[in-house]
């Protein structure tokens, strides 16, 4: 249903949602002996600090006193301990999961009135509820190719799971799944590797290809928008407003923070994964 119009739209508004905020954003740079939250191979972040930097990588000691290496333009890879100044609804975030020294990465799903008021729903689908001063901000890169970016993709049952692109050439994308698994998949098929990257209420249209949740899972199911419910309200982030019928028939109606647009194709070919 006019999916190549949708598919125009979409370019604009991925060029809008992506590409303005990198010219706006302001940009950290990391000093030795700067506390930060950095990943590890698991895909999980534990706390540590710089110990050298320079050609373009960053060392990095964690406090439990294993190493790794990451590279600067890996933006996730490495996160300033720094408390945000403003949390918003839909801010990825990573956090701690009840006092423990790992830190999971989730979305800011709800924002409540209390003494702890940011509802992060976590990858895993445990829920907990987080002061500010709790919380850092998950850095989100620009594309699904690149090294470190938070990705869904797709494995080799048609299905979604969460994973980091841990490496990159011309051609494909290395993915390490959040379970260990790992993937390689051509960058040709822009629908094999999908950025975690919440889209807005007013960037969905009814026909829009997506990505889905299903209660109990983490992996998620590919589908269609067929109605978006009209809330009279312009927020990015609405609750129960995509109504999805996936593609193995089952439907649900989600929220701001259960589906993830499927790109367009940009070729006919659509090569297959290999390992
Ligand atoms: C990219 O990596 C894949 C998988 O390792 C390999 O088969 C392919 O030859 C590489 N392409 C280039 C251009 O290096």
């Amino acid at each position: 249903m006019h999916a190549r119009k949708l598919c125009k739209m979409t370019l604009l508004l991925l060029i809008l949602t992506f590409v303005l905020p990198v010219l706006s954003s302001p940009s950290y740079s990391l000093l030795v002996n700067d506390r930060i939250i950095a990943r590890w191979t698991n895909n999980l972040y534990y706390p540590g600090k710089v110990s050298a930097t320079g050609n373009g990588l960053i060392h990095v000691l964690f406090d439990d006193g294993d190493r790794i290496t990451h590279t600067v333009r890996d933006i996730s890879a490495v996160i300033p301990d720094q408390q945000p100044s403003h949390v918003k609804l839909g801010q990825h975030v990573v956090a701690t999961w009840k006092g423990g020294h790992k830190y999971y990465i989730g979305y800011v799903s709800q924002i409540v009135s209390g003494s702890r008021p940011f509802k992060v729903t976590f990858d895993d689908n445990d829920e907990d509820y987080y002061q500010a001063h709790q919380l850092r901000k998950f850095p989100d890169h620009q594309t699904a190719h690149e090294v470190g970016a938070r990705v869904f993709a797709r494995w080799t049952n048609g299905l979604y799971y969460r994973g980091f692109v841990a490496r990159a050439n011309s051609s494909t994308v290395f993915i390490r799944y959040d379970d260990g698994d790992t993937i390689i998949l051509h960058k040709i098929d822009r629908t094999a590797v999908i950025l975690d990257k919440l889209p807005c209420y007013s960037h969905i249209k009814p026909g829009q290809r997506v990505i889905g949740f299903w209660p109990g899972r983490t992996r998620y199911y590919p589908g269609v928008v067929t109605y978006k419910r009209p809330t009279g309200l312009a927020n990015c982030y609405q609750k129960a407003v995509y109504y999805v019928v996936f593609d193995d028939g089952d439907r649900r109606m989600q929220d701001f923070n259960q589906i993830r647009i499927i790109p367009c194709m940009t070729t006919e070919t659509n090569t297959n994964e290999s390992v």
